[in-house]
């Protein structure tokens, strides 16, 4: 640490009576001692803030695009600028810190934040897949290596988790979330909290957790991103809000605000999301923060007529600090001097960052994260600094085999393995959306995974078949901000040519196909869930060359894979894995691994489909194979349901599970029981598979869904063995939001059902008395 600085800032403190040298070494628990000397450091500190520094201090600007540097350090040094995020090497913010400490009247230190998703240097697979893992200590470990490399980086807070739940798969930003399901997403959303935060936020390898995006964003309109949302109290509480609420509980300490409205009030300015369901209801004591140029927006969604009032209804909902947005520091001190805005709403929300910037160890120690130049790495790409190994192992838990007819899969590491597409080569797009600083050239491809599996044992070669898309007006939309996509200027049917002559050579196809990561990311809203431009007329033509054909796919949300279904004699979702990626899907490919993942998002059949969760009501009329006739719930043109249930995913080997066994036929109130079911491994290798365990209430005051989770457990065996997997069901697992919102369980009959995914499943019945 640099020792000059932390001397300045004792001095600047030291005349504040309530403080002494020792206020400045923060404590790490939230006892109520640590949170009265927090609040005295605190107030104290504000005590000798003018107005300009303290709206200084709600300022979060951008590094990439908000200003030049010289002005950004300009602007720190007088106090004018909170936190800064996107610069994410210790040389680089280093200055911003000593701009602040050394330079700024009361040497109030800056926070460095930035969207680490799904991991920093090492990539981690996308959110989507992290969640199809089923498995909260690989999510876990994935974050908490996150943290440690982000710190390292001299990052305090990263812009996550994201845990929207998102139930249409054209909404591009499916991809950083972890899908449809209330309570998956809840149980992951607190795992990747205490994952970044570690036991204490204020340790230089924790990050402070912000979730976002608060609230609902998952549900705009269409899945077109930023669109409206508009939603019922009982569905958005009983659905959709969860899992933030669980990372408030976990003690997240940031919030981002969403960018969209919420039945018509935009998040940004909602009052009642933001001061009654966050603070009040919820008891959330940390920062909020707007996202990227929301507040200006507020004059687009029609709610501020110029930037001031937009300032003015934000800082009032409650939203502490301004990301990307001139609106607060050049709006707010006019509004305070005309008496629109009180002093006393600024100084709320400049306490919730002083109080952020306390509880992340800075002003116990302003280089916490940045530490000493003389131990900067020299390299801080090298690959040292990289986690392969641990990348690699949560990477093949995320894999999700769909289809292995007559056991095509594992692969032999023999004969001649064609493999085909560009993305089976392509290094960037294995990173996913939000890759954070990862690099692609570290990256393992489909293509050298397998090539590092096979050795010498087996022949590859290769054929690009197809660009991913082949549309000009795509490409240049995917390529606008940063070059996303390669295109090969060949005429299409020449590269498919090519590759069926390659494919004929071969004993085996494996084409790599799919999306670009700039496909599923914020802002890629598709229209259509086909794997985009020509691969689908290469897998047509791969078919056709009568080779066994194996396609790995590459893609951030569901898709439509009808055809491909048919088509393909195995297939593997593989989504965007991260660093070692390519390694990994050489490992479940070869039988190095078998497959355990498990959808965290229905796949549907069709576009017109959608939505296809689930865990959807019953109707008054509900659709029934067994009753196929008019006027029931469905679409009468194509086979009712989802293509991939919620819940699927095979594996090399074969389980089966028992019927149910309950512990009793009554649940008393307050009371508990217990249901068993016995898995077996009925195969011939070992494997891993999810059980999954839902609940349906019959009969209630509301119409309840068909079916909800309510628990799972991963379960390891070895050919032949079995192992009865018990779930203990309380009172609090029945209960759910009346109109009133009013929580609590109804008495009558819940059916349960266990299974390996949510459709196949076994039934039982209960009463709760
Ligand atoms: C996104 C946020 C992100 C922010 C900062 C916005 O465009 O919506 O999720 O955290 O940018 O990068």
């Amino acid at each position: 640490m640099n020792k000059l600085c932390l001397l300045g800032l004792l001095v600047s403190l030291a005349s504040q009576p309530a403080l002494s040298a020792s206020d400045t070494s923060v404590p790490a628990a939230n006892s109520q001692a640590t949170l009265h000397a927090k609040n005295a450091f605190i107030s104290n500190l504000m005590k000798q803030m003018t107005l300009d520094e303290k709206i200084g201090q709600l300022r979060l600007i951008s590094i990439s695009s908000e200003m030049p540097q010289p002005m950004i350090l300009k602007e720190i040094a007088a106090g004018r600028i909170g936190g800064t995020f996107n610069s994410i090497v210790r040389s680089e913010n280093r200055p911003l810190q000593e701009a602040a400490v050394a330079k700024s009247r009361l040497k109030i230190p800056m926070f460095f934040a930035y969207d680490v998703v799904h991991g920093h240097r090492t990539i981690f697979p996308i959110s989507l897949g992290l969640a199809a893992s089923w498995d909260m200590d690989a999510i876990a470990l994935s974050g908490r290596i996150s943290a440690q490399e982000a710190s390292a980086d001299s990052l305090d807070m990263t812009f996550a988790p994201m845990v929207d739940i998102s139930r249409d798969p054209r909404w591009g930003r499916t991809s950083e979330g972890f899908g449809e399901d209330t309570y998956l997403v809840s149980r992951i959303s607190k795992v990747m909290v205490n994952a970044f935060q570690g036991k204490d936020v204020s340790a230089p390898d924790s990050i402070m957790a912000s979730v976002k995006h608060f609230a609902l964003y998952g549900a705009v309109e269409g899945g077109r991103d930023y669109n409206t949302v508009d939603m019922s109290p009982t569905r958005m509480y009983q659905d959709y809000l969860p899992p933030y609420r669980t990372a408030v509980d976990a003690g997240a300490g940031g919030v981002m605000i969403a960018l969209n409205s919420v039945n018509g009030v935009p998040a940004t300015a909602n009052t009642w999301l933001l001061h009654d369901v966050l603070r009040k209801e919820w008891g959330f004591k940390g920062v909020t923060i707007s996202d990227h140029g929301a507040i200006k927006e507020l004059i687009d969604h029609g709610v501020a007529k110029d930037l001031r009032q937009a300032a003015k209804l934000a800082i009032k909902a409650g939203v502490d600090l301004s990301m990307n947005d001139k609106a607060y520091g050049e709006e707010l001190p006019g509004l305070v001097k005309d008496g629109e805005v009180s002093v006393k709403e600024i100084d709320s929300a400049v306490r919730e960052v002083l109080g952020a910037k306390y509880d992340m160890g800075l002003f116990a120690n302003p280089y916490l994260r940045i530490g000493d130049a003389a131990q900067d790495p020299v390299d801080t790409y090298s690959e040292d600094r990289l986690h392969r190994v641990e990348a690699r192992d949560v990477a093949r838990k995320t894999l999700v085999l769909l289809k292995n007819k007559d056991e095509t899969l594992p692969l032999k590491k023999q004969g001649t393995i064609a493999v085909i597409g560009s993305l089976a080569k392509s290094q960037l797009d294995m990173l996913g959306s939000w890759s954070a600083a990862g690099r692609p050239k570290q990256s393992v491809t489909v293509y050298d995974g397998l090539a590092n599996a096979v050795g010498d044992k087996a022949k590859l070669v290769y054929a690009r078949g197809a660009n991913v898309s082949d549309n000009d007006h795509i490409n240049e939309y995917l390529n606008f901000i940063e070059h996303e996509v390669d295109v090969d200027p060949r005429p299409a049917q020449e590269m498919i040519d090519e590759a069926v002559k390659t494919a004929e050579q071969a004993d085996v196809i494996v084409a790599v196909v799919g999306e670009s990561r700039g496909m599923s990311h914020e802002a890629a809203s598709r229209s259509s869930l086909n794997i985009p431009g020509k691969q689908r007329d290469l897998i047509k033509a791969l078919k056709a060359t009568g080779k066994p054909l194996v396609l790995v796919l590459m893609n951030g949300r569901p898709l439509v894979l009808v055809d491909e279904l048919a088509q393909a004699d195995a297939m593997l979702e593989t989504w965007f894995p991260g660093t070692e990626g390519g390694n990994a899907v050489a490992d479940v490919l070869f039988g190095d691994y078998n497959p355990s993942g498990k959808l965290a998002m229905s796949f549907p059949r069709s576009i017109g489909q959608l939505p296809t969760y689930y865990a959807h009501l019953n109707t008054g009329r509900p659709y029934s194979p067994d009753k196929v006739g008019n006027y029931t719930s469905h679409y009468f043109e194509e086979t009712n349901g989802p293509l991939f249930p919620f819940g699927y995913g095979l594996s090399y080997t074969q389980f089966d599970v028992s019927d149910i066994t309950l512990s009793a036929k009554d649940m008393p109130r307050n009371g508990k029981l217990t249901a068993s079911v016995t898995v077996k491994n009925t195969g011939k290798v070992a494997g891993a598979t999810v059980v999954q365990l839902y609940l349906r209430d019959v009969t209630a005051s509301i119409s309840r869904p068909v079916k909800e989770l309510k628990n799972f457990e991963k379960v390891m065996l070895q050919p032949g063995e079995e192992k009865v997997v018990s779930f203990t069901l309380s009172e609090d697992d029945l209960k759910f939001y009346n109109p009133s919102l009013k929580y609590a369980a109804e008495p009558g009959e819940f059916k349960v059902m266990i299974g390996l995914d949510s459709e196949a499943v076994k039934q039982a019945s209960f009463n709760l008395l």
